[in-house]
């Protein structure tokens, strides 16, 4: 490796692959180079090409990186995942609703300290970078100060990041409910200090259905419409018990997407995870209100939600992106997220094709984040987040890549085989993270 180079112009040399569209809608829409180069200055891509031509262009001193057996791609964007529940991660034997109490809640209170807010903040954005993701969508905990902490701590690294503090005021531990003047106010305070601050953004964050009161969610939809570039971001039909919940609590809507919109919270800036038991008047909302969905394929089996039907959402060209849903998924690995979506698919008879699944963790995932005019490509002026990941990570990997005959099968068996260990190398912002 060459010495660090910070805010230079610099190229990177290799093997890269990068998506310019859907490539379900969109044949031309895979970019591949076997000998590709990237050209990134102050921290945005400059130029991307064969080695060969864009090398005639530069000065011969340009800093050159030269990634070997490796595949050169843009950063992992994770659609959902709660930073509060680092320490939640491989807990034993409960689902959704007894998970919450058991596990998750008793850890989440923890965060009114600010301090712990910090080194938890630190250490689970670390692990992300290690494995590759450059992005994410993430819920706080109830506590101001835990968003503070993790803005604070995305802004250190350079991250373009979204955050926003869970809003929930009934049915949960005292010790976690704000109300719903405290809970507007709070996030309104959040949005005028770190919305839009470097490379940050917001998300209103109620928590679900079940947490929020009527007076709530209508106090989060005000948010959405003064602020018009903010997301909403929250849980939605993830487990049998919590819909029979929902719809017990709110008997006189149709289903429990219809709570949402009826409240003013489909749209698209909104971002559903998990969005498992939806009938086809939900589906037809979710496309007519342009609302987004996060698929969280780990976490809806380790938690034993269920099995989410991606072909309903590809088939409406609803946005979609893949999320870790860190505690309840069980790994901080986009490969492990894209591994199991695939085996629910095809537990459903559909094939997820490995460049569709690379959309939804890159380019598609930054579309369902409205991100997509900074990050998800190589598309010059689009800011310098990209992975090295390694061919050569582990011997199966090393050696199953060698019987390989395409980018396609490639890409395929890093999917399969790939976590932490196959993220070489990532850079954020122009600059090595890790
Ligand atoms: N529904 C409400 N809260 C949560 C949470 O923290 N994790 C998951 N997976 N689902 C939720
Ligand atoms: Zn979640």
């Amino acid at each position: 490796m060459s010495p660090v180079i910070v805010n230079e112009r610099q190229v990177h040399c290799g093997e890269i692959l990068h998506l310019l569209d859907n490539p379900d809608s969109d044949h031309d829409a895979i970019q591949y180079l076997p000998d590709g180069a990237l050209l990134v200055t102050e921290g945005h891509i400059e130029a991307i090409g064969e080695r060969a031509v864009v090398l005639s262009q530069l000065p011969d001193d340009i800093p050159v990186f030269e990634h070997r057996n490796a595949l050169i791609t843009p950063g992992f964007i994770d659609c959902h995942v709660h930073y509060p529940q680092y320490n939640v991660i491989a807990s034993y034997g409960e689902q959704l609703l007894d998970w919450l109490n058991r596990y998750t809640f008793p850890e989440e209170a923890k965060f009114s300290d600010a301090g712990y807010a910090s080194a938890i903040a630190s250490r689970f954005l670390d692990t992300l970078i290690d494995n590759g993701t450059t992005t994410a969508l993430v819920f706080g905990s109830v506590h101001p100060q835990s968003v503070t902490a993790f803005f604070e701590e995305a802004l250190r690294r350079e991250m373009r990041m979204i955050c926003g503090k869970v809003m929930m005021d009934r049915n949960a531990p005292a010790n976690l409910l704000d109300t719903p003047e405290d809970s507007v106010a709070q996030s309104e305070n959040l949005i005028k200090q770190w919305h839009k601050r470097d490379r940050l953004g917001y998300a209103v964050t109620p928590r679900f259905a079940l947490t929020s009161s009527e007076q709530q969610l209508k106090g989060a939809a005000g948010l959405l419409r003064k602020y018009d570039d903010v997301l909403l971001h929250t849980h939605l039909a993830e487990n049998a018990q919590e819909c029979a919940n929902v719809a017990e609590l709110f008997p006189e809507h149709r289903s429990y997407l219809d709570v949402y919109h009826q409240y003013g919270l489909t749209g698209s800036r909104s971002v559903f995870a998990h969005s498992i038991y939806l009938d086809k008047e939900d589906w037809k909302c979710m496309q007519q209100s342009g609302s987004a969905v996060a698929h969280c394929p780990t976490s809806n089996l380790f938690i034993g939600s269920g099995l989410f039907s991606l072909q309903d959402a590809i088939k409406r060209n609803i946005n979609t992106g893949l999320g870790t849903d860190i505690g309840g998924g069980d790994s901080y690995s986009l490969f492990r997220v894209i591994n199991e979506a695939y085996k629910v698919q095809q537990l459903q008879n559909f094939t997820l094709e490995p460049m569709t699944a690379f959309y939804l963790s890159t380019l598609g995932a930054a579309r369902t984040l409205r991100l997509d005019k900074h990050i998800g490509n190589f598309e010059p002026g689009k800011e310098a987040d990209f992975n090295v990941l390694d061919y050569t990570a582990t011997p199966v990997l090393k050696h199953r890549i060698a019987e390989t005959n395409s980018v396609n099968e490639k890409l395929f068996v890093l999917q399969m085989l790939g976590d932490d260990r196959a993220v070489r190398q990532t850079w954020i912002n122009g600059k090595p993270a890790n």
